[in-house]
């Protein structure tokens, strides 16, 4: 849906703020940016709706380059929601929320009813909080309503800049969850900037790391966690993450892979197993077998061979940290 070639964007200062990235990202997927402050999360996300333009390099949406599009046209297929909120003071919140959904010439009982259900969903009741003006509202309850207009627009995509940075922890986890279950619900493509790993591990089908203006690793959550791509990407995540999720992995969960050994001369003779299958079907098939050992088959051929003892104390381990 969304793609970038080899973007770079270097300011008009000399900043090198992107230095050439790559990226896809799948229709309907909600994809976190992650990384530290600078690195450049903020620009690459204004490329998507050319509120900046690359330096080189083409970003496309549904294969069209986007520089080749208006960008007021652009802009209404792309909801937005900023680092730091954005609401018109002027208009209240009712006006506010429905403002995109106005402008796409939905009817006016058709939004008010839509601003009313998208209220309700984060948690402000809407007699109290309609007619308000956003100065009236604490930081975190504008931030609800930044969210809410931009899921009420019905654009496809959405971008979220840091959308729940002002929030109290517990108002915070609300939202990533009623984000996730909105998302597998409209099925809209999600750009997301966060600052906080545990948010981006929760909400998001991929996690993009980037550092310095460019991308380390593009990964899904439990990838990221299991197979870190360098140092960086490691420390980012940070060790007591990596090894608490470890072990809170079920063995359906942890392919035959992840225990691989080299093959050996007999091990043709051996039970096969296919290498998509988890740890738990292994346990199945060896029992069934009653083998010490099978044989790991990918598309028709051997790649390796598991063994029964490490299978168990793997098993074991599994357990032991659950
Ligand atoms: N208009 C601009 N002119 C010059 N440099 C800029 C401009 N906007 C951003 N930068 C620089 O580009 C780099 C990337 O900035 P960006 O806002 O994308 O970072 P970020 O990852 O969103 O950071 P944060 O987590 O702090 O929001 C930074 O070094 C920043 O100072
Ligand atoms: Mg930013």
């Amino acid at each position: 849906m969304i793609t970038f070639k080899n973007v770079r964007k270097t300011f008009a200062d000399g900043t090198e703020a992107i230095k050439g990235i790559d990226l896809h990202i799948e229709e309907g997927k909600l994809v976190a940016l992650i990384g530290p402050s600078g690195c450049g999360k903020t620009t690459t996300m204004k490329m998507i709706n050319k509120l900046i333009h690359p330096s080189s390099g083409t970003i496309s949406i549904n294969g069209k380059n986007i520089a080749e599009r208006k960008d007021v046209d652009l802009r209404r297929d792309i909801g937005y929601v900023i680092q730091r909120i954005g609401l018109f003071p002027h208009m209240t919140i009712e006006e506010n929320v429905a403002l995109i959904p106005k402008l796409k010439g939905m009817k006016k009982h058709e939004y008010t009813k839509r601003v009313d259900e998208l209220l309700d969903l984060v948690g402000l009741e809407p007699p109290v909080f309609k007619k308000k003006y956003p100065l009236e509202l604490s930081g975190g309850q504008q931030q609800r309503v930044g969210v809410v207009r931009a899921l009420a627009g019905e654009a496809p995509i959405i971008l979220m800049d840091e959308p729940f940075s002002a929030l109290d922890p517990i108002s915070r986890e609300q939202l990533q969850d009623e984000l996730k279950e909105l998302q597998s619900a409209i099925r809209k493509t999600i750009v997301f900037v966060t600052h906080d790993m545990d948010e981006a591990l929760k909400v998001a089908d991929e996690i993009v790391v980037m550092k310095d203006g460019m991308i380390e690793q593009i990964a899904h959550p439990d990838e990221l966690i299991r197979h870190p791509a360098n140092e960086f990407v490691r420390s980012f995540i940070g060790e007591e993450r990596i090894q608490s999720a470890l072990h809170s992995f079920s063995p359906k969960e942890i392919q035959v892979t992840s225990i691989l050994n080299q093959p050996a001369e007999d091990s043709t003779d051996l039970p096969v197993i296919e290498s998509t299958a988890d740890l738990k079907a292994a346990a199945k098939a060896m029992i069934l077998n009653n083998a010490e050992a099978l044989q790991v088959m990918q598309e028709g051929i051997m790649i390796g061979v598991i063994y029964k003892d490490r299978l168990l104390s793997e098993l074991a381990g599994l357990e032991r940290g659950a």
